[in-house]
């Protein structure tokens, strides 16, 4: 579905553009290959192969203009209420610098500064107890951003993930440890999550009592109370940080015992500078504005029903998985912030993988498919490996994909056709560090806020995932045999779960 208010301007120009490829346009504009590229501090974009010229562009920008992006902007760091569902300020930016004048920004800022040096604390306090080992409970917000950062940063892994209610989860993450040293930190803003409540109880009998149990949460009565768990070792997280976008709060403690509080700080400072790029560039080299305007040529103009990350550092593996929280469960809406339907498509599918390995498995279809699917490519210009030329080898592969999406290639046998005018952006790190990777993923926080004030719509609630748990909640008891479930197919299944187990 084509986007109607405020889109028609694109399509105009969609149409006179009459599906050129980046490479005819390249042809024509030589120029755009240096031109359209972005650069702050350590993190370089180039957009020259998405298939917009430059008068598509200013048209893309008027639509921002439109938008009164800097001003959305200026509403989220002041710490004005733009979670209009839940009636709640979307603060995350305040838990990493001090960058709007709002008292109460700089209030959340001062509040965030604080539990910071607690946390501080309690890191040094676990590194010198002896203790090899943390489990960090927790899922969605709660886990992947932590999950994440830890695997690319990581000193050798001394802390393990477990989100899955799955118990198979838990018997193959506590396996290899040895509870006499290992410490469990239960993450849940809530402390209501099915998962974190039954995992948390498997870590407390494991661990044999509550001593070496710890929490992060906005309800830290709740945790202390459901798990007997001494005040001092609950750090607290607030409503106005949104679970997805929770790493750089306490919830950031995993990442903190992974690589050492100073590079968690580092993790810090570098979305906190980025954060400052966005705040104060103009729209034209706003490299959040420009990654959101892309994505929503590619969805609404172009009509792309997908969208893929393909990370060439295998640090970075875990990257598409949060992002597709990220972007999904926070993108993922049908409805304007006034309720009213979305006159066109919100947020496609986001997916992807780590290269090379990804070009040995789905990449034919990106290349021969009929589908196109936009892409990010993530790579690292310095390897931090003894192997150097497998760096030369990672790289010219993916300069080479790039290239061969775009570009295709003609056969007279249609079987080795390659059509290209496939777009992606490719993104560049100087080298994958803290403060590289929190620009990274600050980036992404702002694109994906961007899309939401393109769409007219909320970025910050996910009521879409309630009602799962909810009848999940509401089965347990026909699953144990104390009731009948009333939906007819369920009905059958459980007979089949009754009658093979
Ligand atoms: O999956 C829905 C969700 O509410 C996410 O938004 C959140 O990050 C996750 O569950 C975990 O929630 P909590 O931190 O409250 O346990």
């Amino acid at each position: 579905m084509k986007m109607k208010s405020g889109f028609d301007t694109l399509q105009s120009h969609a149409t006179r553009l009459q599906g050129a490829s980046s490479s005819s346009l390249l042809a024509k504009d030589p120029a755009r290959a240096r031109d359209f590229a972005l650069r702050q501090e350590s993190l370089y974009f180039n957009f020259a192969r998405q298939s917009y010229d430059r008068d598509a562009l200013d048209a893309l920008l008027a639509l921002a203009r439109a938008r009164d992006m800097t001003d959305a902007y200026r509403r989220l760091f002041g710490g004005e209420k733009v979670n209009v569902t839940e009636g709640r300020a979307a603060l995350h930016t305040a838990l990493r610098g001090d960058h709007s004048g709002a008292a109460v920004a700089r209030e959340a800022y001062a509040t965030a500064s604080v539990v910071r040096l607690r946390m501080g604390a309690l890191v040094a306090e676990l590194e010198a107890s002896g203790i090899t080992d943390i489990v960090s409970v927790g899922i969605g917000g709660s886990d992947l951003g932590p999950r994440l950062v830890a695997d690319a940063l990581r000193e050798p892994a001394r802390v393990h993930f477990l989100s899955n209610v799955d118990g198979a989860a838990a018997q193959r993450t506590l396996a290899p440890l040895d509870p006499a040293r290992t410490a469990a930190i239960l993450i849940s803003k809530t402390f209501g999550t099915q998962e974190t409540l039954l995992n948390g109880g498997i870590l407390r009998d494991w661990l044999g009592g509550s001593e070496r149990l710890y929490a992060v949460s906005a309800n830290p009565e709740r945790a202390a109370a459901a798990f007997d768990i001494a005040g001092e070792r609950v750090l607290p997280m607030w409503d106005w940080v949104g679970g997805r976008y929770s790493l750089w709060s306490a919830v950031g403690l995993p990442i903190a015992l992974a690589i050492g509080f100073d590079r968690f700080e580092g993790l810090l400072a570098g979305a906190s500078e980025f954060d400052a790029h966005v705040l104060n560039s103009p729209l034209e080299t706003n490299i959040s504005v420009r990654h959101a305007l892309t994505a929503v040529w590619n969805r609404n103009v172009l009509g792309h029903a997908a969208h893929g990350v393909m990370t060439y550092d295998q640090r970075l593996a875990l990257l598409p998985a949060y992002l597709q929280q990220l972007v999904m469960e926070s993108l993922g809406k049908s409805v304007k912030l006034d309720g009213s339907a979305v006159d066109g498509d919100t947020v496609p599918v986001w997916w992807g993988g780590a290269g090379t390995d990804v070009q040995h498995s789905f990449f034919q279809a990106l290349h021969q498919g009929t589908g196109i699917v936009p892409l990010d490519f993530v790579g690292t210009i310095r390897h931090d490996d003894p192997y150097a030329e497998n760096h030369l080898a990672l790289m010219s592969n993916l300069f080479a994909q790039a290239e061969a999406l775009a570009n295709g290639q003609t056969s007279e046998d249609p079987h080795r056709a390659y059509a290209g005018g496939r777009p992606s952006t490719l993104i560049l790190l100087d080298a994958l560090t803290p403060e590289s990777l929190g620009a990274l993923i600050a980036m992404y926080e702002h694109s994906v806020y961007a899309q939401s004030v393109l769409w007219g719509i909320n970025a910050f609630d996910q009521f879409g995932v309630e009602l799962g748990k909810q009848l999940a909640n509401g089965l347990l008891p026909a699953l144990r045999g104390e009731a009948e479930a009333s939906d007819p197919v369920t009905k059958v299944l459980l007979a089949e779960l009754k009658a093979r187990s």
